[in-house]
């Protein structure tokens, strides 16, 4: 019988042993390619703070003592949302990433709205369905991208930008990140600007977040991210729904391919939500 506690920040690599065993379970039974995970370092700090910022979101499901789930989930400005949640493969399908999700959803009570970005596990994607969430089904975009021209209206970001990320995510999803911003650009992210519109943070191959307030914005800023990506390398664009349209043709032109994978589940007023590219961390 698994038993519910909230967790603690030095308990980081519970956290992240369950994290892998939990994905790298998925990937394989989906028969993809098992994904690395980012270094030691990013994954403490990013455990760390979501644990220490929303202790009340934070679960840890025991039997016997041993760690068998977890569930972290955040609140900004009265948006909620699902940071993790991920249950052993040895005790799947007993209830318990059910019972986590309930306790993350009521630290969020009262919250305006609520965002979650599912696995293509379908146990996910039925809590998330029945816990009144709306289904928005995602593609991903993946590949060597074609060589990219680096748009004139871009600009390198950086800490003194977090004034108008947090204007641009206010409009955007009306919640801005707070010390997420930090968090992530202390990982050795690249920050991209075009002023006064938008702001996209990306990590070696990888999209981290883009919001902006247009979408002529959003799809320089996408440029802007894969243009810079490491060259030879395959990079990662997820969370293609319907709602973000202006980011298809970058991607495409790009040379990437779509696939459809897991979904974006939201809830409660999130804002346009466009041009909006959330973080899989910070959402
Ligand atoms: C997704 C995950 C967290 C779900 O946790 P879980 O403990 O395995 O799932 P639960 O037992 O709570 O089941 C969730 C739902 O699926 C149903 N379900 C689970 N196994 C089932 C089975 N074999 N047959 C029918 N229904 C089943 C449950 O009944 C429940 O639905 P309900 O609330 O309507 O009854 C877990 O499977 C996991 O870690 N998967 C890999 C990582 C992942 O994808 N995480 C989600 C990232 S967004």
């Amino acid at each position: 019988m698994a038993e519910f506690r909230p967790i603690q920040p030095d308990e980081w690599p519970v956290l992240r042993d369950l994290a892998f065993a939990a994905f790298e379970d998925l990937d394989r039974r989906q028969g993809e390619p098992v994904t690395s995970p980012p270094s030691e370092d990013v994954i403490a700090r990013r455990f760390r703070h979501v644990v220490e910022t929303d202790p009340g979101g934070a679960w840890l499901a025991e039997e016997d003592g041993r760690p068998v789930g977890a569930g972290l989930a955040i609140l900004r400005e009265g948006l909620w949302g699902l940071s993790m949640l991920v249950v052993h493969p040895a005790v799947q399908s007993a209830g318990i990433g059910r019972a986590l999700l309930e306790r993350t959803l009521r630290y969020g009570d009262g919250a305006r709205g609520g965002i979650i970005m599912s696995s293509d596990d379908w146990r996910a994607l039925r809590a998330y369905a029945r816990a009144g969430f709306d289904m928005h089904p995602a593609a991903r975009a993946t590949g060597v991208p074609r060589r990219l021209e680096l748009p004139a209206t871009v600009r390198p970001g950086s800490a003194v930008d977090l004034g108008l990320a947090e204007a641009v995510d206010r409009a955007v999803r009306g919640a801005a990140h707070g010390s997420d911003m930090e968090v992530m650009l202390a990982g050795d992210a690249r920050m991209f600007v075009v002023e006064g519109r938008g702001y996209a943070l990306g990590r070696g191959s990888e999209l981290y977040l883009l919001a902006a307030t247009d979408d002529e914005a959003g799809r320089d800023l996408l440029r802007a991210v894969i243009a810079t990506a490491p060259q030879g390398e395959s990079v990662q664009i997820q969370n293609l729904t319907a709602t973000q349209g202006w980011a298809t043709n970058v991607v495409l032109e790009a040379g990437l391919r779509l696939a459809v994978h897991g979904a974006l589940f939201l809830r409660g007023d999130v804002g346009p939500f466009r041009p909006y590219l959330p973080s899989s961390a910070y959402l």
